[in-house]
Parts: C-alpha cells; structure tokens; sequence
C-alpha cells in the first residue's frame, strides 16, 4: 500500500494528479482512510498494532503529499523565470531622439552672449504694419529702399495700406521704444521675409537686432559691442571689415563683413580673402527716435541687425544657407544637428 502511493505521489505531473492520489489514499473515503474505520471491529490486541501503522502510514503518505507540491511549485516557478529571461546587457535598438535646429541652437547661444553684456530680450510681431517696418523708420513710400528690400505684401483691408511680412527686426526697435523709453539695451531674434533666394538668401530668415540708448552711447561702443559679440561666438578673435554703408534708420552706418575661406564645399571663418557681410549697424537716426517718441537731443545710441543665419553658415562651416530650412533628415544627420 504504501509502494503504491509513494509512486503514484513521484509520479504526479502536477496539482490536479498530487489531489487524485491525496483523495485514493487519504480523502475521506480513500483506501487508508477506510482501513482506520474498520480499526472499530479489530479485537484491541489486533487495534493495537494495526492502529499504530495505519496512523504512521497516513502520516508518511501527507508528508510526501506536501513535499511533492512543494517541489512542483518550485519547478512552475523555475520554469516561469526561465521563460521570462531578459538579458539587459544587450544592446538596445537604434533610437532617434529629437534635437534642436542649428539655427534655434544659434539663436539662443546669441540671446545667451548678449545678455552676458547686459542686453534682454524683445519682440515683436512678424506681420507688420507699413509704419513700423518702414515709415517710422524713416523710409518713406517713394524711398528704393523698399523696392530694394523685395517685401511680401499681404492683402489690404479696405483701403489701408496693405500689412508686410517684416523684412528685418528693425521694426522692433520702435515697439520697444514706445513701450519701454530710454535708456533701454535689448535685442530681438526673430524671422524676416524677402523675395530673394540664392546661396545665401533664403525667402524666410533670421535676424536678431540690437538697440541700446543712453546718455551718451557712441560708435565705439558699438564697435566694441560687436567685436566683443564675434569674438565670443565664434570662440576666437576674427578680422572683421567695418564698412561704411548707408540705411535710412541710421546715421553714420556700417556693415561688418568677416573673414572667411570657401573651399571644397566648405567656409571658414577667420582665413582667407574672401568676407561674408553678417550685420547692419549704426547710430540711430534721431528720426526714428522721434518717431518712438524720444527726444534725440537727450537720447543718442547704436542699433545693429545681425544675420543669424549667415554665422550660423560661418560656424558649421555650411556653404549654402538654404540647406538650413529644407528640413532634410540626411543633411541634418551629416552636420550632427540630428540623430
Ligand atoms: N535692418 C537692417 C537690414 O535688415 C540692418 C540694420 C539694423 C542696420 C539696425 C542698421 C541698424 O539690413
């Protein structure tokens, strides 16, 4: 009796055979089970040593009972973390992460050099009316400077004078003027449209200007101001061409033009003969004060506009600025401004 059950016990594959054997042997009406009632009928001499062995043998038969479901457990167990085996030292699947655009990148690092000297931040909207993209700042209707500046118009409301697309950031310096009066230093990153497309002009792209008035703000201060910008930008002293140039809204004016190489489809900066004009700058034309309300006999000070995309070209070494807008994943890939 006891072979049996302990063999039929190792032999159980799982819960529901270790439960059929428990109930033969064990259960209420199982084989040992009915043995012990009939302990009733023994002679006691007969109850005394038959008793004895049936309780040892039931005994022996539910400890082998829960050793076995124990050991099943465990194997269930076994078989579970094995199948559920991750290795995490494998190396993970190719993931593309987003990153920021070149130009975004530039712009802020231009908002971060500026504010290092003083400057925060303005601005102002794309669309523009006619008086703050140009009359204001002293360009009037017949002036070429506005067919010179290829400007988008928009359609007109009624009779007024049609809305532009802003073609530079100068606009800004009088919102900011209006808003804030003198003494101010701010600058304004921002995009701007002309009709003009070619190696280096693209229909939409980035300025950011520069205004600060004071007491007594000269054209040296805004050399310095320039030159100490350049310099840290571009992590190097670079020879710059200070160019007397004209603009309505500015008086004297200079353009900054800085050294650079193209060679092999490439441009660097700060060697060879050639130069890549990056900015407009100047002494505020006490016109354009007056138009935003200052006294240019109190207020005097320097405005410069600076072409981001053009030291964004300059940096990267990147010879054609219309890559930067044509959201080409392989180019950006190539340049590393995107995974
Ligand atoms: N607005 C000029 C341009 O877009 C640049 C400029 C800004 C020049 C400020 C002088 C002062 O060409």
């Amino acid at each position: 009796l006891k072979a049996k059950y302990l063999d039929q016990i190792a032999a159980a594959a799982d819960e529901a055979a270790i439960e059929e054997v428990r109930l033969a042997a064990v259960g209420k009406k199982g084989e040992i089970s009915l043995k012990m009632r009939e302990l009733g009928k023994m002679t006691p001499e007969e109850r005394q040593v038959a008793g004895p062995a049936l309780n040892a043998l039931k005994d022996e038969i539910n400890s082998a009972l829960a050793a076995k479901k124990v050991a099943l457990a465990d194997a269930a167990l076994e078989a579970r973390l094995a199948g559920e085996w991750l290795d995490v030292t494998l190396p993970t699947r190719p993931r593309r992460t987003g990153t920021i655009h070149p130009i975004s990148q530039v712009t802020e690092e231009v908002m971060a050099i500026f504010a290092d000297m003083g400057f925060s931040v303005a601005e102002g909207p794309q669309i523009e009316t006619d008086w703050y993209n140009f009359d204001a700042l002293n360009i009037p209707g017949h002036h070429p400077a506005r067919a010179e500046m290829d400007t988008f118009y928009m359609k007109s409301k009624g009779d007024e004078r049609p809305p532009v697309l802003r073609t530079h950031t100068s606009p800004v310096q009088i919102r900011t003027l209006e808003k804030h009066g003198a003494p101010i230093r701010v600058i304004a990153p921002g995009r701007v449209y002309r009709a003009d497309y070619d190696q280096t002009h693209t229909p939409m792209f980035n300025q950011v200007e520069g205004l600060a008035i004071g007491k007594d703000i000269s054209m040296a201060n805004l050399k310095w101001t320039l030159e100490e910008f350049l310099s840290a930008y571009f992590g190097k002293r670079v020879k710059t061409r200070f160019r007397a140039s004209h603009f309505p809204f500015t008086e004297p004016s200079a353009e900054v033009d800085v050294q650079c190489k193209w060679e092999d489809g490439k441009v660097t900066v700060g060697e060879g003969d050639d130069w890549l004009e990056i900015l407009g700058s100047g002494m505020v034309h006490p016109k354009v004060l007056q138009n935003a309300g200052i006294d240019p006999n109190e207020w005097q000070g320097f405005a410069f506009g600076i072409g981001i995309d053009r030291i964004a070209m300059l940096k990267y070494g990147i010879p054609d600025l219309r890559a930067f807008f044509d959201s080409d994943l392989r180019w950006l890939r190539h340049y590393g401004f995107a995974s």
